[in-house]
């Protein structure tokens, strides 16, 4: 291995750049559909948000909403048990109210509760919830409508999947408007999640295919990594060892991918020498099926998406 493929920097041959020469690093823009856009990272809001049912991706938002400077005194929080609300209010210092409460306050509700929680929560909150409030959705498979029945006319809700990348200012979250949805309120809920990494716009219909690729995605990645460190593992590679070199391949790999614009088949093929070892082990996977593997889980996460919005 040469010196320049060890060094943190880019490999002067790939025009990858390296972290401190790409003017907007961090800022990702490419990939997006021309016709949605995807905006820069938003700044702080003016807006204040109540996180309906704050639990795990429920934090990941208070959390990079604060990280990014959203003022603490315009976000809330909604707990069902009051140990849960106890340790949000310790941890972040927000005001943790009763439902009903923040519905009245707050001017965007996020509702980030599970599936099966949503029915008994808008038959709390629905009718309460005053006209024109913007309510946001991060549960996934359920669609829009399912909010409308239970809401006042004309209420404004945008559907959004995100990823628990948002841990690391780096998820990917797809944002699709609801039939009363405006081109402000996707802006809105747009600000809200552009801190916590990318943002794209997509029509609803393809929201349960995102829950597949990207919702989950992350989950597909990690199962990846831990089989590629046992592999480490059954070659005598330290586990420590094996994890460390995967990771940073890992990440490696996601920023080429991510910033050199290649068809990932050309940079797969840029370490692929005839008769080399790269192609032996090709040759297993595609023996293996896992490309077809991958088809089907995603084919079965999506299916899973659909089935969840018929059962809340
Ligand atoms: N996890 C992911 O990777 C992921 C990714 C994308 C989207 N999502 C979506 O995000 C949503 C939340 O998932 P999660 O993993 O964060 O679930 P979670 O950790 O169980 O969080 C949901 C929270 O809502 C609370 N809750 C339930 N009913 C309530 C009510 N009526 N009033 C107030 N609080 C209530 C729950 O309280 P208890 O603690 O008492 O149960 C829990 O703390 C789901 O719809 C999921 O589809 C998840």
């Amino acid at each position: 291995m040469s010196d320049a493929a060890t060094s943190r920097s880019a490999h002067p041959d790939r025009g990858v750049p390296s972290r401190g020469a790409h003017p907007d690093w961090g800022v990702p823009s490419r990939g997006a559909h021309p016709d949605w856009g995807v905006p820069s990272r938003g700044a702080p809001g003016t807006h204040s948000v109540a996180v309906v049912g704050a639990g795990k991706i429920g934090e990941l938002l208070l959390s990079g909403l604060l990280r990014s400077g959203w003022p603490v005194g315009r976000l809330l929080a909604t707990a069902r048990r009051s140990e849960r609300a106890r340790e949000l209010a310790d941890r972040y210092g927000i005001r943790v109210l009763d439902n009903l409460a923040a519905v009245a306050e707050a001017d965007v509700l996020a509702i980030a509760v599970k599936p099966q929680d949503a029915a008994g929560l808008l038959a709390e909150i629905g009718p309460k919830v005053p006209a024109g409030k913007l309510v946001v959705s991060l549960c996934a498979g359920l669609p829009t409508a399912f909010f409308a029945k239970g809401l006042p006319e004309g209420t404004p809700v945008v559907r959004v999947m995100t990823n628990t990348p948002a841990l690391v200012d780096e998820a990917m979250t797809a944002i699709s408007p609801g039939t009363y949805a405006t081109g402000d309120h996707l802006a809105l809920a747009e600000e809200m999640f552009a801190p916590l990494g990318r943002t794209i716009r997509v029509p609803e219909s393809q929201q349960d295919a995102v829950t597949a690729l990207s919702g989950s995605g992350p989950a597909y990645f990690f199962f990846l990594v831990e089989a590629m460190t046992d592999a480490g593992i059954l070659l005598g590679l330290p586990r420590q060892v094996a994890h460390d070199l995967i990771v940073q391949t890992a990440i490696g790999s996601a920023i080429m991918l991510r910033d050199s614009g290649e068809h990932p088949v050309k940079l797969r093929e840029a370490v692929t020498s005839p008769a080399g070892t790269t192609i032996s082990a090709i040759r297993e996977l595609e023996a293996h099926g896992v490309r077809a593997a991958l088809l089907a889980a995603l084919e079965a996460a999506r299916d899973r998406a659909r089935e969840i919005a018929e059962q809340a």
